[in-house]
């Protein structure tokens, strides 16, 4: 068993797509931790201000100067030149990998490549890369381990399985330190409309504003690993702080949620006493997934911490807080 051993106090840290749903959250992660400097590199594609507006308080974050975009590398060059760490999450999401794949293969294959070549030319101690849960595809055993399969047939999870293999041969190359991690369902504060499996949770609680019932596709039997946005961050830490090395890590609750169970559950925490609508089955790309924790929890020392029922009222909390804003990313999805 590992335990977290690297020193991160008075580090300079770079957080790539620092401006998006999980990052930001990495960022208010990083800004509990004694360190120098956070700098957020995001082209702002999809991050927005209003997701970093508060950790911009803190002197000691602020947004690269120069630019924030992953393919323009000798802004990217700047950006890494003199950081301890990069936690890299920029990417292009499931859907739009689907509709767009060369743009895909560019953003996130070309750019994750950047990112290694920087990160190997200024000696960056560890490179914190997020993978996702993708790379497995429908669960071909349960719970799935780092070991299983790529079963994979999204050209998403083709990019984080490339860049996957990227980091290893990286890590050989140039012994560039590194942990990969695969994201289960990651859901909570300043999500969007955008998450594959998520967006239901928002979806939802949009029809119960309406009056109307929640709708179920299917009989409801689909079930995902949720995680909360702010476990996921601190995972990041985790792996940062770790001495392991040339990894994968599932980043989940190991626990199991249908829809129809998530849904009662959204049913209970909003007092809502609507009746659920089934609706005949949609197009999806995963229809179940668990992922095993012990992993993580034996090298990285991260375990999840917040169960679901506490999480969705956190996310509703944060809805409510923020109506206007959810107004807007409602119309942009
Ligand atoms: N949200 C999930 O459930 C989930 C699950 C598994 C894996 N992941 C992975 O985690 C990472 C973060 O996901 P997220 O949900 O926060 O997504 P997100 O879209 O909110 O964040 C990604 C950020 O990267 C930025 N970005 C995109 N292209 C860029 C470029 N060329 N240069 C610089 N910045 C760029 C975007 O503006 C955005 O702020 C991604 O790599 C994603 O694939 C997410």
């Amino acid at each position: 068993m590992q335990t977290p051993a690297r020193d991160i106090r008075g580090s300079r840290i770079l957080v790539i797509g620092g401006a998006g749903f999980i990052g930001s959250h990495v960022v208010d992660e990083l800004v509990k931790e004694d360190v120098a400097e956070i700098v957020i590199y995001d082209n702002f594609c999809r991050g927005t201000h209003d997701n970093i507006a508060h950790a911009l308080k803190d002197p000691r974050v602020k947004v690269f100067e120069l630019g924030g975009d992953m393919l323009q590398t000798d802004i990217l060059d700047q950006a890494v030149k003199g950081k301890d760490y990069v936690v890299h999450l920029a990417a292009l999401w499931l859907l739009h990998c689907y509709d767009y794949p060369r743009s895909a293969f560019h953003t996130n294959i070309e750019g994750t490549f950047n990112v290694l070549e920087a990160c190997a030319r200024h000696n960056v101690k560890k490179l914190v890369y997020s993978s996702s849960a993708s790379v497995y595809g429908d669960a071909l055993e349960l719970p799935m381990t780092e070991d299983h399969p790529y079963n994979n047939k999204t050209f998403y999870g083709a990019t984080k399985i490339a860049c996957e293999h990227m980091c290893r041969a990286y890590y050989h190359r140039y012994g560039l330190d590194y942990a990969g991690l695969r994201y289960m369902n990651v859901y909570g504060a300043r999500q969007d409309y955008k998450g594959t499996y998520i967006a239901v949770i928002m979806k939802m609680l949009d029809r119960l504003d309406q009056g109307l019932s929640p709708q179920v596709y299917g009989d409801g039997s689909q079930a995902y690993d949720f995680i909360y946005v702010s476990d996921v961050a601190r995972a990041n830490v985790c792996a940062m702080k770790a001495t392991a090395t040339d990894k994968n890590y599932n980043v989940g609750s190991g626990v199991q949620t249908s829809i129809l169970d998530l849904t009662k559950m959204i049913l209970k925490v909003t007092g809502s006493t609507q009746e659920i609508q089934y609706e005949p089955a949609g197009k999806t790309f995963v229809t179940n997934r668990i992922g095993d924790p012990r992993l993580a929890a034996e090298d990285l020392g991260f375990t999840y911490s917040i169960e679901l029922e506490e999480g969705l009222r956190k996310l509703i909390e944060w809805r409510s807080a923020h109506m206007e804003l959810v107004e807007q990313r409602r119309k942009k999805a």
